[in-house]
């Protein structure tokens, strides 16, 4: 038996030992593209205070949120063609962080500027790359998620805000067992079907891919209201992590109709993007999407996946929430492993590897 102390769970801070509490050197998602309007997103990633705006001519920027007059957070300003406009004295600043006007001031002071981020938005999602060394330029290009672009698709999502530690997200979305406890209303279905799932998990470089099936099963409660199921269904997980976000791929199809592990196999699909950021060693931030192919009614079927899919995901901030509070009441009690975890705990050796090189 394995016994378990997390470490960086927000109760003993890595950062006492000077290791960054948090992989550098690659890109998060700050940002899903429907959240950015008129109006500056206040937000703090990874323990910086960032403004993340569009200009109007669709540009998104993103500097740190502080005026350098006197410290007014930027995001309470507003948006102008050339960038954004402080709301205390005006200072007016473009998308690298240079201030470019002083109201009333002919001469703009040589450093009057903020930092800005490198951003790229792609697949309706916004990337900021954080290096290991402040203003490094990027290693690299933000991963692709070319789900959101495929027509055989129409998907939703939302950002939510969780008081607990990335790494218990993770460990979540890695360990599908908890869908027959936690879920039992929405995406579950018979436990016991869930913890005894044909599984198998694999990983390669900064990759964990989980795949897990589940057949002769009866289609659980979305599944039905989204799908003219005939009966039992052959089901399917496919999850793959990366560091900065995880694709989960489930769905089903009629039993023995299809092979539900065929790359093109029919049938319905749920695609799930969770891109999970923290905000601190304590807290984070987890956008999400969903996405599937319905037959018929695609509006109707579409707006019903993605309330069963918050709805899903609200019980799983209940769960993990509850669960952060408790590790913290009971600090340093030990944890034990069970079979579930063979992925979460393979996931948390990559980030810690990333954390320390
Ligand atoms: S604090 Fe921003 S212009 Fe004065
Ligand atoms: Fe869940």
């Amino acid at each position: 038996m394995t016994v378990r102390y997390f470490k960086n769970d927000g109760i003993r801070d890595s950062r006492e030992n000077s290791v960054s509490a948090y992989p550098l050197d690659m890109w998060y998602v700050v940002a899903l593209s429907k959240e950015l309007s008129s109006v500056p997103i206040a937000r703090m990633v990874l323990d910086k205070p960032i403004v993340i705006y569009r200009t109007p001519d669709g540009q998104v920027n993103v500097l740190e949120d502080r005026c350098c007059h006197r410290d007014l957070p930027l995001s309470s300003g507003t948006i102008e063609e050339q960038g954004i406009r402080c709301g205390y004295h005006g200072l007016l600043y473009d998308g690298s962080g240079k201030c470019i006007e002083v109201p009333g001031q002919k001469k703009v002071p040589s450093k009057a500027r903020v930092s800005s981020y490198h951003v790229k938005e792609q697949d309706a999602l916004v990337w900021v790359w954080f290096g290991a060394e402040e203003n490094s330029e990027p290693l690299s290009q933000p991963p692709r998620y070319e789900v959101h672009n495929n027509e055989a698709y129409v998907y939703g999502g939302d950002v939510y805000h969780y008081d607990a530690p990335y790494q218990l997200i993770h460990d979540n979305l890695l360990d599908l067992s908890h869908l027959g406890y936690v879920h039992l209303h929405t995406i579950g279905g018979d436990a016991k079907i869930h913890m005894n799932a044909e599984m198998n998990v694999t990983s390669e470089g900064e990759t964990v891919r989980v795949t897990r099936y589940m057949r002769n099963s009866n289609p659980p409660p979305t599944y039905l209201a989204a799908y003219p199921f005939k009966d039992k269904v052959d089901r399917w997980q496919e999850i793959e992590f990366c560091p900065s976000h995880l694709k989960i791929w489930t769905g089903a199809v009629d039993v023995n109709t299809d092979a539900v592990d065929d790359p093109n196999r029919g049938g319905f699909h749920m695609r799930g993007l969770h891109c999970v950021t923290p905000e601190s060693p304590t807290s984070s931030h987890y956008f999400w999407t969903i996405a599937t192919n319905p037959i018929d009614n695609v509006e109707g079927i579409k707006a019903k996946v993605i309330e069963q899919t918050a709805l899903t995901f609200d019980e799983d901030k209940v769960v993990i929430e509850a669960q952060y509070a408790n590790m913290k009441r009971f600090e340093g009690k030990p944890m034990i492993d069970i079979h579930v975890d063979v992925a979460a705990n393979k996931a948390r050796r990559i980030i810690e590897s990333m954390k320390s090189s």
